[in-house]
């Protein structure tokens, strides 16, 4: 199978600056009927790489409560590296909301496409599994983020 994909129009070419959450090789076991990574799995990712962010910004357990939105840009295939970029936009009182995107690589070639998106909402909870505080969002952090671009 070719490793080429089809970039929609609208594609960006970079990837978010920073260290991606994660980084995996996409593998044969998490593949659909039709080849490609399965989207549940890829779902997952995103899930945990904005687990790590809201984690690390509650420095508490956080549970997902949503996942707001996500879109499938471009398709990741067997053998791509695929990097998590994740960073905090909002946070309310016990809940944060994380964008995330995971962008693809064939690895022996420098290009990366960006493959898919989402927005999540997570709530930091307690000892009982109840909602608690979280801090506000550091703006500075925000800031710079968008700085970084
Ligand atoms: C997350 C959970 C603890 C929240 O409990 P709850 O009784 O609904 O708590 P609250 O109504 O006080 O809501 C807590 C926060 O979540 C937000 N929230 C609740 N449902 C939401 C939804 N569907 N979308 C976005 N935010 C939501 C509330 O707005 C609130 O935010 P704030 O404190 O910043 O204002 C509970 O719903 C739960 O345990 N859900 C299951 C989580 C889970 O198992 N996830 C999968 C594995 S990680």
């Amino acid at each position: 199978m070719s490793n080429q994909v089809t970039k929609s129009e609208n594609s960006e070419v970079l990837p978010p600056v920073g260290n991606p959450e994660i980084r995996v090789i996409a593998m044969p076991a998490n593949t659909n009927a039709d080849g490609r990574m399965f989207g549940g799995w890829l779902m997952g990712m995103l899930d945990q790489a904005a687990g790590l962010v809201a984690a690390r910004h509650a420095l508490a357990r956080v549970v997902t409560v949503a996942a707001d939105s996500i879109t499938f840009h471009a398709p990741v295939l067997v053998g791509d590296e695929l990097s998590l970029y994740a960073r905090l936009v909002k946070v309310g009182r016990t809940s944060m909301k994380i964008e995330v995107e995971g962008w693809r690589r064939v690895r022996h070639e420098l290009e990366t496409v960006k493959s898919i998106s989402g927005l999540f909402t997570f709530v930091a909870i307690d000892e009982d599994r109840r909602p608690c505080r979280v801090p506000p969002i550091n703006e500075t952090r925000l800031l710079s983020d968008k700085a970084d671009k």
